[in-house]
């Protein structure tokens, strides 16, 4: 395995961090504070190519490697974890599975406007009933004529209120159970689809977080990805891809966590020295750097890995598992080393917390990463 980044790499890298310092750092406490979606930054960030980093060019995307796409992910997170999903979604979640599956005329409507930023996407696979337990769907398409009807509620769909169109599971076939369950492509105004309740959150609360309704929604027979049956597939595979870009998400806190303690390390004093003199603290930073690192390399492994590969969903979970876990820790340390600062929001720190507990949680709970990963190892 090589470690050593290509000078590509290294530019996607400095790009995304000069972007995430003059664009997001201004006004990301405030977002935070007032649960503001940062529109203004999501469209630069389509106009940088970061909406569609991994997608060809000939369909809008910027054509890079996942290498790439988690050094920006990592860098945007750092500074604004929310901007970090709305990104995270739009790229793993919507564009990849669109290119990879969907067809000329899917990829020529609705990738190129996705990967160019000119449009965002939602994915709505969760529902009241199926979180972990993803097979228990309740939405139903039935096919009428050219059209499915759609009837049904997604919840905790990330960008789902500001997205132009959202890829939704649906079952098309009870009896069939996951393999009667298809992929849609629903856009915001169709006639029965509307935006239910906002959610409040704890954290990576400038990224919108809604529930959808669907009433006998009608979306085109056309807007289908793949055959009928193939959504809990497509959910799946295009999972194993996203839970790399929320490792990268978690990554990104993580890292912002050790850069705040190292900074505040080195101008406080107590006892008389700087914070950063006592082996206490030297050692809370020592543990920060190992662990990162130690998430770095499951991720770059992973990122480094090709879809097709057989190992790749357990190397993504297990990214995913260990990042997330890491950015809870070191958050929690950084919080440590602020002292009572840190528990106030003049510091950062308490925001990178509340942002950290989420990685754990979605696209795949912890639990349900290590179902993955143990499954594999003993089928
Ligand atoms: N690739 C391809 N196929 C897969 C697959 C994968 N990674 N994982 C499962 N499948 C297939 C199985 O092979 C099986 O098909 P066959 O019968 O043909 O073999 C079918 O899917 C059903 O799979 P299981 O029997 O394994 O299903 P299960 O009920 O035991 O569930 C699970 C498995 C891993 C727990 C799965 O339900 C899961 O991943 N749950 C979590 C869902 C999740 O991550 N949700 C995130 C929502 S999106 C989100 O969070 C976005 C956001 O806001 C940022």
């Amino acid at each position: 395995m090589n470690f050593t980044f290509d000078e590509t790499h290294l530019m996607i890298q400095q790009t995304a961090r000069d972007f995430a310092e003059t664009e997001l750092r201004p006004n990301v406490s405030e977002r935070d504070e007032k649960e503001e979606f940062p529109y203004d930054a999501v469209k630069k960030m389509g106009e940088l190519g970061f909406m569609g980093m991994k997608v060809a060019e000939k369909y809008g995307g910027a054509g890079l490697d996942t290498i790439s796409y988690v050094l920006a992910m990592e860098e945007i997170s750092k500074v604004d974890a929310s901007a970090g999903v709305i990104m995270s979604v739009n790229n793993s979640l919507v564009c990849y599975g669109l290119e990879k599956w969907g067809n000329e005329e899917q990829k020529q409507k609705y990738l190129v406007p996705l990967a160019q930023g000119k449009m965002l996407g939602a994915f709505a696979l969760s529902e009241p009933e199926a979180g972990s337990d993803a097979t228990n769907q309740h939405t139903t398409a039935v096919r009428d004529g050219n059209f499915y009807i759609l009837n049904g509620t997604k919840n905790f769909i990330t960008n789902g209120k500001n997205a132009d169109v959202v890829l939704v599971m649906a079952q098309t076939d009870k009896t069939k159970g996951p393999k009667g369950i298809s992929t849609f492509i629903v856009e915001k105004n169709y006639p029965g689809f509307s935006v239910a309740k906002k959610e409040r959150k704890l954290g990576i609360r400038s990224s919108d977080t809604v529930s959808l309704s669907f009433t006998a929604c009608k979306v085109p027979m056309e807007n289908r990805i793949g055959e009928e049956g193939f959504g809990f597939k497509f959910a799946m595979k295009t999972l194993d891809g996203g839970r790399i870009g929320i490792a990268s998400q978690a990554m990104g806190i993580a890292m912002a966590a050790l850069e705040e303690s190292i900074k505040y390390a080195k101008q406080r004093k107590t006892f008389g020295k700087y914070l950063a003199e006592h082996q206490a603290i030297q050692f809370k930073i020592a543990d920060m750097q190992t662990k990162i690192d130690a998430a770095q390399m499951l991720l770059l492994r992973a990122a480094a890995t090709d879809a097709e590969n057989p190992n790749y969903g357990t190397y993504s979970a297990e990214a995913k598992l260990l990042a997330s876990k890491i950015a809870v820790e070191c958050a929690l340390e950084a919080i440590q080393i602020h002292g009572g600062y840190g528990y106030c929001k003049d510091y950062p720190v308490e925001r990178l917390l509340r942002d950290s507990k989420i990685t754990e949680i979605y696209e795949g709970t912890s639990e349900v990463q290590r179902i993955v990963i143990s499954r594999a190892l003993l089928k």
